[in-house]
């Protein structure tokens, strides 16, 4: 049986998503974190965390090349339901390309331009992280999480990260943790963890 592609044109985009993704890394590979894409495993496992049914915004943070996003698709997510934040201009403009019916708004995270997120009249129902935070000093950490307090109270995100301890020090930065999963089938193996206020 033939197989419906969601994406017509998923197949040659995937090298030109690792060389795009692997030009960034060679340019800054503290921004990137990573050499090459998420897994569509990676995105799986993160889409699972989210409520289908539910119509509040799903807010990506550094979406790179959309690999994440196209999961969250996949999954049953409408496109308009969708935000992503990526202060690449280029993969701005490739993420928006890509994925038609998506928010794709080319900005810094730290610093989140809040009145256009106002403007899809949705509430944000959850938070991902594709930044490297594990990178950044504890301040960054602080203001990232002020910048998600802001948009979605009480709410706090989802991170993908390689570690395989919690990235973020997190009773210094006063949250609550958890690991939602792991998986070997990324490069390099990643978790979800989920990290909110104390209550
Ligand atoms: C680990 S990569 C994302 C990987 C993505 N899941 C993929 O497969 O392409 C991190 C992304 O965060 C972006 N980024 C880093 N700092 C950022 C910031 N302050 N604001 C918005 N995006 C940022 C980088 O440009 C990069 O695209």
């Amino acid at each position: 049986m033939k197989q419906t592609q969601l994406f017509p044109s998923e197949k040659t985009q995937l090298p030109h998503d690792v060389t795009l993704f692997f030009r960034r890394w060679l340019s800054n590979p503290l921004q990137m974190g990573s050499i090459v894409p998420s897994s569509a495993k990676l995105g799986e496992l993160i889409a699972k965390q989210i409520d289908k049914n539910s119509n509040s915004l799903v807010l990506e943070l550094g979406a790179g090349t959309g690999a994440i996003t196209r999961s969250l698709i996949k999954s049953g997510i409408a496109p308009g339901r969708i935000a992503m934040v990526e202060i690449v201009p280029e993969m701005a403009d490739h993420l928006q390309t890509k994925f038609p019916g998506t928010k794709v708004l080319q900005a810094d995270a730290f610093n989140l331009p809040k009145s256009l997120l106002q403007k899809t009249g949705l509430e944000v129902g959850t938070v991902i992280c594709g930044i490297p935070l594990v990178l950044l000093g504890e301040e960054k950490q602080r203001q990232f999480i002020q910048q998600v307090e802001a948009v979605a109270p009480g709410r706090g995100f989802l991170l993908y990260t390689y570690c395989i301890t919690s990235p973020l020090p997190y009773h210094t930065l006063n949250l609550e943790a958890q690991r939602l999963a792991w998986t070997p089938k990324n490069f390099p193996p990643a978790s979800v963890w989920h990290y909110r206020p104390k209550t």
